[in-house]
């Protein structure tokens, strides 16, 4: 029974510790996810969307019909072994075990997607706002529930917002 234990010891570490890192897994709504990929912020081919806590991997699958290129991060290895399996035949789908906030966008990125607590869209806002410095362009960002504070959308559809972070100049001395 000792191994049983164990099992079920370790799932609910997976499944627990993420909450001091991020928000704890719950999926987006798939349909709310896929109107807003179609009339909130049509996806193209050219597409390369980041899912910051990709969970079972809806996101990136819902993406790659579109024809985007997809990317997800997440902390928790048995979302990620299932988010894998369940692209497994999906070339544009990449996942990726990591934290999300410890790495930098791929330099294609043109669209992020963050399913977060309130808790931590400030810290959102600004790591979007220092990437689009360190790429040197646009970048926009889905929110699905929480809206930025002092920050205006430049779209909304139900639950999710859209924003775009343009990259700030650098004065020179
Ligand atoms: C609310 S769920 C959203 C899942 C998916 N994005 C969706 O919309 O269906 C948040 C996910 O982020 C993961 N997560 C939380 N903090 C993270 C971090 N710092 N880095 C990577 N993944 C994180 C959790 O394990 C969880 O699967």
């Amino acid at each position: 029974m000792s191994w049983l234990f164990w099992i079920v010891f370790g799932i609910i570490l997976a499944f627990g510790l993420v909450v001091f890192r991020g928000a704890p897994y719950v999926p987006s709504h798939r349909r709310q996810v896929e109107r807003a990929f179609t009339k909130l912020r049509p996806l193209r081919k050219s597409d390369v969307v980041i899912d910051a806590g990709s969970g079972d991997g809806v996101i990136l699958r819902l993406a790659s019909r579109k024809g985007a290129r997809a990317v997800g991060y997440e902390l928790n290895p048995l979302l990620v072994l299932i988010s894998r399996f369940l692209s497994r035949r999906d070339e544009r789908v990449q996942v990726r075990l990591g934290d999300f906030w410890r790495v930098s966008l791929p330099e294609d990125t043109t669209l992020v997607y963050g399913f977060m607590v309130e808790r931590d869209i400030k810290k959102m806002a600004n790591k979007m706002q220092q990437e689009a410095n360190r790429l040197g362009r646009t970048l926009e960002f889905i929110s699905y529930g929480s809206s930025i504070p002092e920050m205006k959308a430049t779209g909304q559809l139900g639950a999710h917002h859209l924003y775009r972070f343009e990259p700030l100049q650098r004065t020179e001395a």
